[in-house]
């Protein structure tokens, strides 16, 4: 029987793997990477613990507690090197305008020559990993199958908790199946004798898609989305151009159940940009008031939609694992995320307490004593006088969806679930109301194409801008923006026309400040009692208030049971300031200016109308 561990340049792949392309492609990045050996990861839990363990001697893993944390690590990542760098990340279509304006392009055969000396040699003295790994559930007709090469062990347990990885992978490829090849390595060669760092890395940093020959290529960064290319990289930025070519739509959006006490059920994909609380939205538990209710998880953060035959639009989950930002997560903002997070997690930039456990700012009462993300030592006082963090803003966990007790039981259904509403939620402590309902399709489209969102320092350090971030995609759409609202209004079209019933279209906000500045709406579960409108909206139970920009509930319409919040807090989220929505809609006209190639004239036509209505 072939080891799957090899020494040397021989390649030879083991008897499980019969996929020619992928062995010569394996082949030739050997020849190009030139690791010290090839480890051709099967998934198995084995595996997992011995690449666990290697981490853990390297250095980079700590071995938490094993009875208040068991069978969990804590990874702290070089300071440089804490967060997607979008300032780095490329898609190299062969046309610039494929690309768009909100891309960074660099022509193909530049970028590849540009990365060919970078790569030649950059995996000496490692070993290069192959991970093979299903974005979906195996054998889907909606999922896709991707092989990521990686010196990176960190990433090989990740991704081992974050997809469906392993050795059932190579029977759904077979001897001629598809795959999107992923090419990643921290870009730190060892010379012959040279000690190793817990978390190597490189300044320079490309994080490079390929869109017309579906390839990831990334140099530089062991973290999240640059490093994982299951995530971002394939399942969004490729993805998001396989969907264009092929009909369906890869998305930044969490996809919930939701089920009523009479036991209907419903499925919400929703859309909320980067640390905008999806992990907490996607995994609410209803509150007070909606006994019965029940809210199960399909995915916290990205979802690949194909039409069905019968019209309706099906979702899957592409992911197997949540990789979600710690501060600020508790038992109240989510309760079934901490229960997450109580066994078999990998926390990367958290504190370390004294007792082996963890700690991040907004988790509950700060221990006495910790060691920070950086390894120094962190208390409150310290905190108090410096404004030292113990974890990273940024910081994460990467657990296993099955580790969620609110785990939806179609969570792995390959044939996924049949959505009937879209939800897009920006960050505004203005302008924005609580929830509104487009009037049709179009406007949907719109409101989601403009939507805009104030930048946290958890991922852009400069917070409270407002950012415009179309559908929560900006960092994420492989191709030109424009053509992407196209292919939204083209398929909500084709789909029409079939005569299928399309979701609805809702936008929220539940950031809303009021004049001292802090939140109105208290968010979390009770964002639930905006859901309920939504499901009513659905079942002809409510009628709403038309304004200038949709239907959005009146005060009566929501079950405030358990909650005390007056009709004039309701009015300072909901309230519509024309002075406001006219400055908003000259940074629409900005958006649209910037995307004016090849800018649906729907979207022009949309605007116009609404400003009508404003001044009317
Ligand atoms: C994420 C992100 O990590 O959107 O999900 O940045
Ligand atoms: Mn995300």
């Amino acid at each position: 029987m072939n080891s799957p561990v090899m020494q040397g340049l021989s390649l030879d792949a083991p008897s499980w793997v019969r996929n020619a392309k992928l062995i010569a492609w394996v082949a030739d990045m050997v020849a190009l990477c030139k690791p010290e050996s090839v480890v051709w990861c099967d998934g198995s839990q084995e595996e997992y613990e011995r690449l666990c363990q290697q981490l853990v001697d390297a250095g980079t893993f700590k071995r938490l507690d094993p009875v208040k944390r068991p069978g969990s690590y804590l990874a702290w990542s070089d300071p440089s090197d804490v967060a997607r760098v979008e300032d780095r990340t490329f898609i190299c279509s062969k046309k610039k305008e494929d690309a768009g304006p909100t891309n960074n392009w660099t022509d193909p055969a530049e970028m590849r020559a540009t990365l060919q000396p970078l790569f030649d040699g950059c995996m000496r003295g490692r070993t290069m990993y192959v991970v093979p790994f299903s974005m979906g559930p195996l054998g889907s007709p909606i999922a896709h199958i991707g092989i990521e090469l990686s010196d990176s062990p960190y990433v090989a347990v990740n991704m081992k908790l974050m997809t469906r990885m392993g050795r059932a992978v190579y029977d759904v490829l077979g001897v001629d199946g598809e795959f999107v090849p992923c090419v990643h390595t921290v870009g730190a060669p060892l010379e012959p004798g040279q000690q190793d760092v817990a978390w190597p890395c490189n300044k320079t940093k490309y994080i490079v898609h390929y869109p017309e020959t579906r390839e990831i290529w990334s140099y530089g960064s062991g973290y999240g989305g640059n490093a994982l290319l299951g995530k971002k990289c394939f399942a969004l930025r490729i993805a998001s151009t396989m969907g264009r070519d092929e009909g369906w739509l890869a998305e930044h959006m969490l996809i919930l159940g939701v089920t009523s006490p009479q036991g209907r059920k419903y499925h919400v994909a929703a859309a909320f940009p980067s640390a905008c609380g999806k992990t907490n939205f996607a995994m609410l538990i209803p509150p007070a008031g909606f006994e019965g209710w029940k809210v199960t998880t399909i995915g916290d953060d990205i979802a690949w939609i194909k039409p069905g035959s019968d019209g309706r639009l099906y979702a899957i989950n592409p992911e197997a694992g949540y990789f979600g930002v710690a501060p600020g997560t508790n038992h109240d903002t989510n309760p079934n995320c901490m229960d997450s997070l109580d066994r078999d997690v990998i926390f990367t930039n958290v504190a370390l307490t004294d007792d082996g456990d963890v700690w991040w700012e907004g988790m509950g009462p700060a221990p006495r004593h910790a060691i920070d993300w950086q390894g120094k030592d962190w208390t409150p006082e310290l905190a108090k006088e410096t404004g030292a963090k113990a974890a990273h803003p940024n910081a994460r966990f990467t657990v296993a969806a099955t580790n969620n007790p609110a785990l939806d039981a179609a969570w792995d259904d390959p044939r996924g679930v049949a959505i009937d509403a879209f939800i897009f939620g920006g960050r505004r402590s203005t302008t924005v109301p609580l929830v509104t309902e487009a009037r049709n399709w179009i406007e949907g489209v719109y409101m989601a194409a403009t939507m805009g969102s104030e930048t946290t320092a958890a991922a852009f350090g400069q917070q409270g801008v407002v950012r415009r971030d179309p559908f929560a995609m900006l960092p994420f759409a492989g191709y030109n923006m424009a053509d992407y609202f196209q292919h939204w209004l083209d398929l909500g079209r084709k789909l029409q026309a079939s005569g299928a019933t399309l979701p609805r279209i809702y936008t929220t906000n539940w950031f809303r400040k009021g004049p001292d500045g802090k939140f109105v709406w208290p968010g979390y579960g009770e964002n639930m009692r905006v859901l309920k409108w939504m499901i009513d909206r659905i079942e002809g139970k409510a009628s709403g208030q038309e304004h200038v920009f949709g239907v959005s509930p009146a005060y009566e319409e929501l079950n405030w049971t358990g909650l005390d919040f007056t009709p004039e807090q309701f009015k300072s989220v909901t309230s519509i300031d024309k002075a406001a929505w006219e400055k908003e809609l000259t940074l629409h006209t900005e958006l649209f200016e910037q995307l004016a190639y090849h800018l649906p004239e729907e979207l022009g036509a949309t605007k116009a109308r609404l400003e009508k209505r404003l001044a009317a």
